[in-house]
């Protein structure tokens, strides 16, 4: 058995005691911390860097190949430098909070028919877009259709793994990993629900329905159903239909007789995100071929050329956000150092 060594995190000096041969990534995470880490500990993102002092096992080839001359001795990879004995660490500031989402764009006329409409009292709507980096919420007045406000937070997720293979790899593998993301992301929806009730100065319990388009991995997730099939041949998701449950069996805090609506996706890769896009642009009746595409971290793109639909979808996070890899970073501040026209 090992024995018990103790990590103090700085700069708010919190304590715990974990095995030796633990990572500084799982100690972080036991300790409630919510590092960085977009490949979860495969050692490939180098971004989960930590300032440490202690025993710390020496650093391996596949760290030494991600740390750089500038980083200094004190720098390791949290996910690499296993513990060995007392050990003080400090991550740098997490630039979550920075993260940027465009919440504008062109609004079409629809005609709503709301299923958590009730005739006579106040009742208000959620529109939810899960991505895989961002969740966005719209609060929507059932009565009139009309939009209230947006909200959206980065996806807590994502501190897990940064793409939708990382995020399967850990629900698959890791003692209670499904239930882990699953109780994440329900966090963080109730956390805008809060926030746009707040604002709007209603109540949650007036919220009666949630509609989520996301990306059929998200989706599974979301209703704690393991997505393990979705990442090996022959690729089939466990549901791809629309799905009716209560807000209560998925964590989320609205009306407790409230609706939450999953859209159908069309198969593992193209989600009811895609969908959604299709049926709001019309896309699905166009008459001359186009395409539609959804740059996400999950990218997407559909054609259309005599009715006929195709679709496929690839892993755009690693080339576009540095999920996994070295280079590249989210839309955050920092992101973008200088413009000049
Ligand atoms: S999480 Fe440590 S290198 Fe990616």
């Amino acid at each position: 058995m090992h024995d018990l060594h103790e990590v103090v995190f700085m700069p708010a000096d919190i304590k715990v005691a974990v095995p030796g041969g633990t990572s500084l990534l799982e100690a972080a995470r036991i300790a409630g911390l919510r590092p960085e880490a977009p490949c979860d500990g495969r050692g490939t993102c180098g971004k989960c860097r930590v300032l440490v002092e202690g025993n710390l096992t020496l650093p391996t080839e596949k760290e030494l190949a991600q740390l750089n001359s500038g980083d200094g001795i004190k720098m390791r990879l949290a996910c690499q430098a296993k513990i060995s004995g007392p050990v003080r660490a400090e991550f740098p500031e997490s630039r979550a909070d920075s993260f940027l989402t465009v919440e504008k764009g062109q609004r079409k006329a629809l005609k709503l028919n709301p299923r958590g409409y009730r005739p006579g009292q106040e009742s208000y709507g959620i529109a939810l877009d899960i991505g895989t980096t961002s969740i966005v919420a719209e609060l929507l007045d059932l009565a009139s259709g009309q939009s209230l406000g947006v909200s959206s937070c980065l996806n807590p997720q994502t501190v897990y793994g940064g793409d939708v293979l990382t995020r399967i790899t850990y629900a698959a593998n890791r003692a209670g990993g499904v239930q882990t993301l699953q109780s994440e992301v329900a966090g963080g929806i109730n956390r805008l629900i809060e926030n746009l009730c707040r604002t709007q100065g209603i109540r949650a319990e007036q919220v009666f329905e949630i509609t989520v388009a996301a990306n059929t991995t998200m989706l599974h997730l979301l209703l704690g159903v393991n997505p393990r099939s979705l990442a090996v041949a022959p690729y089939q998701p466990v549901f791809t239909r629309e799905t009716e449950v209560s807000p209560g069996t998925v964590g989320i805090r609205i009306a407790p007789d409230g609706l939450v609506t999953l859209l159908p996706s069309a198969s593992a890769f193209v989600g009811a995100d895609i969908i959604a896009g299709l049926l709001t642009t019309d896309f699905h009746h166009f008459k001359e071929p186009a395409l539609f595409i959804d740059i996400g971290t999950n990218g997407e793109i559909m054609a259309i050329k005599d009715g006929q639909l195709a679709g496929t979808s690839s892993a755009a996070g690693p080339a576009l956000e540095g999920m996994n890899i070295t280079c590249g970073c989210r839309a955050e501040q920092g992101a973008i150092e200088a413009v000049s026209i």
